[in-house]
């Protein structure tokens, strides 16, 4: 019998979201821009989700504008905050283990003249706040430095680079794609100016997630998508609303408790050979770990017919070593015997 030990790439929709979602889909399905009675339905219950996902972070309601996804909310940010110095050029700071998505953005925006720094990751996958601040340069404008790392787990101090950021008046902006809902995110506390958020990480659907904009109605960050002024202008097309009741009612119902899976893996995992990438602030559902042998592997593929993943999900499709193991020092041997094993998302802390 396959056991789906994917999560990190993406989780199923919760019964109590679909159930939800539904009624969205076929009895109040009016555009929420439409000016009827219906339309304010709608209006209304996407008001509801923004306000729940706005409280979890410490924001206010009118500073999450939704998207597609976390892939799309982080090239609103990175794309929306340098095109506003499309004639000067700015200097990003990010990292060398970010997702594919901020890497791949980064690199459009390289080409097109910014300035770019990636910072690189001790062994453990930490990234320094020391180094970021030495980084800071006289034109940056933003730093984006991810949460929590989709690969390795490991939980980065944003805290203190959003302090960095906040000291030298640099927009900071994460990648919290894995750590939202899991781990306690506090804007203000963590000098958080932009977060992204997706809804397939944490039992809501597929194709909706949400960037975080502080003080949204005065940002001067440049739209990617123009529409018909939906999302404060900031994000055009007709919003989803059963997709974005979905994602506010995953988060309204994402689980506290430790699933029964984390006990039973550690039970098992505990019969094979391998070491455990990652640094001691690591989340406890992601394990990326290296066999110490061919044979290793061999027995542990033969015995357990697990769904896992080699890296993340995007670096399967390039067929590529992960770009994360190279960074943290592993050759492409050992990163060939690496796989990410992610249990069932539950809140940590
Ligand atoms: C850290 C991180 N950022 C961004 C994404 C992309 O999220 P989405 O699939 O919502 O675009 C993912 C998911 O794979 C992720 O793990």
């Amino acid at each position: 019998m396959t056991l789906y030990l994917d999560y990190a790439a993406s989780t199923p929709v919760s019964t109590v979201v679909l159930d939800e979602m539904n009624l969205w889909q076929k009895e109040h399905f009016a555009n929420p821009s439409a000016d009827h009675i219906e339309g304010s339905y709608s209006t209304r219950a996407i008001q509801n989700a923004r306000e729940i996902i706005a409280k979890k972070i410490g924001a206010m309601p009118s500073e999450i504008v939704f998207t597609s996804g976390a892939s799309e909310a982080n090239n609103m940010a990175l794309k929306g905050i340098a095109f506003k110095y499309l004639n000067e050029k700015c200097h990003i700071i990010t990292s060398l283990i970010e997702h594919k998505c901020i890497l791949n953005t980064c690199d459009f925006l390289e080409k097109i003249g910014f300035e770019i720094t990636y910072i690189s990751p001790n062994e453990h996958g930490e990234i320094s706040p020391d180094k970021v601040k030495k980084s800071i340069r006289e034109n940056t404008k933003l730093i984006s430095i991810h949460h929590v790392n989709n690969e390795l787990g490991v939980i980065q101090r944003i805290s203190e680079i959003g302090a960095i950021a906040f000291e030298y008046g640099i927009l900071f902006h994460t990648d919290a794609a894995q750590s939202f809902c899991k781990l306690n995110i506090d804007v203000d506390d963590m000098d958080i100016d932009l977060l992204s958020l997706s809804g397939h990480k944490i039992y809501g659907p597929k194709g909706i997630g949400a960037l975080y904009i502080r003080d949204a109605r005065n940002s001067e960050i440049v739209p990617l998508i123009h529409g018909g002024g939906q999302e404060l202008g900031l994000r055009g097309g007709t919003s989803p609303t059963p997709l974005i009741v979905g994602l506010g009612s995953a988060v309204e119902h994402f689980p506290e408790e430790v699933s029964e899976q984390q006990n039973l893996f550690e039970q098992v995992i505990k019969d094979y050979n391998f070491v455990r990438n990652g640094s001691s602030s690591t989340l406890p559902t992601i394990w990326n770990i290296t066999f110490n042998s061919d044979d290793e592997i061999k027995r542990f593929i033969l015995e357990k017919n697990w769904l896992i993943s080699q890296g993340s999900a995007c670096n399967a499709m390039s067929n590529t070593p992960s770009h994360v193991l190279n960074a943290i020092g592993l050759s492409d041997e050992l990163a060939r015997r690496t796989f990410r094993i992610s249990l069932p998302p539950f809140k940590c802390y």
